[in-house]
């Protein structure tokens, strides 16, 4: 999960990197570096780095600065070794230098035997043994930099991306990937600039203001690079392959802050635009008639025997794995289809009962998430059929299932999820109500009243952000709660965990999420009067008993924020603090009852001044199991 960036072209290439690795910096951020070639000093490539983030890297940059026209960047988040100076990538053996995403499974037999052949290690990271490899090969071959890093991958074992510069070869960089993402920027006619100059990166975010045309780099692939564009690419057989070129629509503008204070408040209230972004194409935005979801790529799934004698299993982790609990219970009581929901870090190592003909749906924000993708593999060989949901198109589990289905939230800068989640979740009522249709389990007019409900949830969520202020004083209020509790009822409950992940994400408070019905089993003997209690109180089947149980916590001293629907007159003689949200079908309020969860954790971490869109130990794409 950390983010790589390389140029070469006519350019100075540092202030390249860096601004591109600024825009990586949310993939992780422990410390940076960057190797740039300076065809003027011997030995000509001169690494920087430092501990910390890109400004603490941008400064020395700028205190020693290093002219160079080609060079590789990197922003780490520490897999092996702890983050420091001496760990940081670049990594560099001999004439070699290398950045890295992801894992070297075999690090530790390939550094011992380089170590008896003399090599002397200078870090604690894989990288470096990747560094010493190619350094070796190369040396001993003949002058032939994507040969030597051929052979030196093949003794790798682990997902990976790498890029490589070489003292000898001052214009080329040699980028090769296996199951972490990498993509080319091509300039010349296709950039910005119409400059002959050549980007790679792990994200697309990383150069968008230079070039809009990629090449998507597949797993096995190795490229070599110069100015002119792409010398050779050979797939993972070692032969030449032509990969497809993709034209970028996002705008840098798209993954900029747009004025607010951190990119999670921005996403925040992009949700009403993102939430219509995922109905269009699937759901006619005038009404029609309750048939008029647009499923067709999935029109090979036979739910008919799915229904009989198969299963449903949802796979995802985090905030995703939260939105799959809500898909439980909308494709089971809308489609009457079994569902099974699974930690995808739980799902394969527990050897899962997968039948032929099961459906395992993956559920990805940045489709990148190395367990998840792992959990939908494994299930597609043990003969399900895969069907992705992702926000990234052309993401790795996009591309690993047999089916996809695209929430088009938009680039998510902020670590903490909020338009992804809420994306997800009108994503799978969609589905639930599509497939609520096939099996027969949902009427027309049930079904065509929920369509409407979703057609009118943009302007419901503009309606949840208008309350923020109110939002924003109790969170003032409650901002030296040290513990919190979050309970909800039915669809209720994953939004009770989402809150509770939320604040405790970037708050670094501590705070759990329960079904409401099992406080009494235990949780209940952490209440007093200084935990606050936020309380799901939902117009709906499950409301008189949260009544009832909100009473069980008030009578043990509790401080109740519910969130109720608007018209309620019963919870203000319950509740300390009630924010109400619009009324609308209970199978739709999880979409709409997270919204002011989020707001709710984004206003205490911002009055307690944490780090918001990047909080401590996390990354926005966890790409390492
Ligand atoms: C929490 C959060 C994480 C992610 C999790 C899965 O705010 O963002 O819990 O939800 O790492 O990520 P994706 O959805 O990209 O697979």
């Amino acid at each position: 999960m950390c983010g790589i960036i390389g140029y070469t072209g006519p350019r100075s290439a540092a202030p390249i990197l860096v601004e591109g690795l600024r825009r990586l910096e949310y993939r992780g951020y422990d410390s940076a570096g960057v190797a740039l070639i300076d065809p003027g000093r011997t030995p000509p490539m001169v690494v920087t780095r430092c501990e910390g983030k890109i400004a603490a890297l941008a400064a020395r940059l700028e205190a020693e600065p290093v002219s160079g026209t080609t060079g590789v960047g990197h922003t780490r988040w520490a897999t092996h070794g702890r983050p420091c100076e001496q760990n940081a990538h670049p990594q560099r053996a001999g004439r070699v230098c290398v950045v890295h995403n992801g894992i070297i499974e075999n690090h530790s037999r390939q550094r011992a035997e380089l170590e008896s052949r003399g090599r002397v290690f200078r870090s604690e990271t894989d990288t470096e043994v990747v560094a010493h490899l190619i350094d070796e090969i190369y040396d001993a071959g003949p002058d032939d930099l994507i040969a030597a890093v051929r052979e030196a991958i093949s003794r790798l074992e682990g997902a990976y991306a790498i890029c490589v510069v070489h003292d000898a070869h001052p214009e080329q960089i040699v980028a090769a990937r296996h199951a972490s993402p990498l993509l080319i920027g091509l300039g010349g006619e296709h950039g910005e600039h119409g400059l002959s100059e050549t980007f790679v990166a792990s994200d697309v975010a990383a150069i968008l203001e230079h070039t809009r045309t990629v090449v998507d780099l597949d797993d096995g692939d190795i490229a070599l690079i110069d100015p002119s564009g792409i010398l050779a690419l050979l797939d993972d057989d070692g032969q030449p392959v032509e990969r497809g070129r993709r034209r970028i629509e996002w705008s840098p503008l798209a993954a900029e802050k747009q004025g607010f204070k951190h990119f999670m408040l921005k996403e925040i209230f992009e949700q009403p635009r993102a939430v219509r972004d995922t109905l269009i194409g699937r759901l006619p935005q005038t009404r029609a008639d309750a048939d008029a979801l647009d499923f067709g790529n999935l029109a090979g799934l036979d739910l008919a025997t799915l229904a009989e004698r198969n299963k449903i299993t949802i796979v995802a982790c985090g905030t995703s794995w939260h939105a799959a609990l809500a898909g439980k219970y909308l494709i089971e009581q809308l489609a009457r289809l079994p569902v099974e929901v699974d930690l995808a870090s739980e799902f394969r190592y527990r050897e899962p009962i997968v039948r032929e003909g099961d459906l395992v749906l993956a559920i990805s924000q940045s489709g990148e998430t190395a367990d998840t993708k792992a959990a939908l593999q494994e299930a597609q060989r043990l003969g399900a059929v895969g069907l992705a949901i992702c926000n990234v198109v052309d993401s790795s589990i996009a591309r690993a299932a047999d089916h996809v289905l695209y929430t088009h939230a938009g680039p998510e800068i902020s670590v903490a999820s909020t338009k992804a989640f809420t994306t997800q979740l009108t994503m799978l009522t969609m589905l639930a109500v599509h497939f609520g249709r096939q099996t027969g389990a949902l009427a027309d007019a049930r079904a065509g009243a929920l369509l409407d409900g979703l057609r009118e949830m943009p302007v419901a969520i503009d309606a949840v952000l208008g309350v923020q202020a109110a939002i924003k004083i109790i969170a003032r209020r409650w901002v030296k709660a040290r513990d919190w509790l979050y309970v909800g009822r039915g669809l209720s409950f994953p939004v009770a965990l989402e809150g509770a992940l939320k604040l405790k994400e970037i708050s670094y408070v501590h705070a759990e999420g329960y079904a409401s019905g099992e406080m009494k089993h235990g949780p209940i003997a952490l209440i007093d009067e200084s935990v606050p209690v936020v309380v799901l109180a939902l117009e709906g089947p499950g409301y008189h008993k949260t009544l009832s149980n909100l009473e069980e916590v008030r009578s043990r001293g509790a401080k109740i924020i519910a969130v109720a629907t608007a018209g309620d007159d019963q919870i203000g003689d319950v509740a300390d603090d009630v924010i109400l949200v619009p009324k609308v079908d209970p199978f739709l309020q999880p979409i709409l009852a997270s919204v002011p969860l989020q707001l709710l954790a984004y206003h205490v971490a911002d009055l307690k001044g944490t780090d918001v869109d990047q909080p401590r130990n996390l990354a926005k794409s966890v790409t390492v199991e």
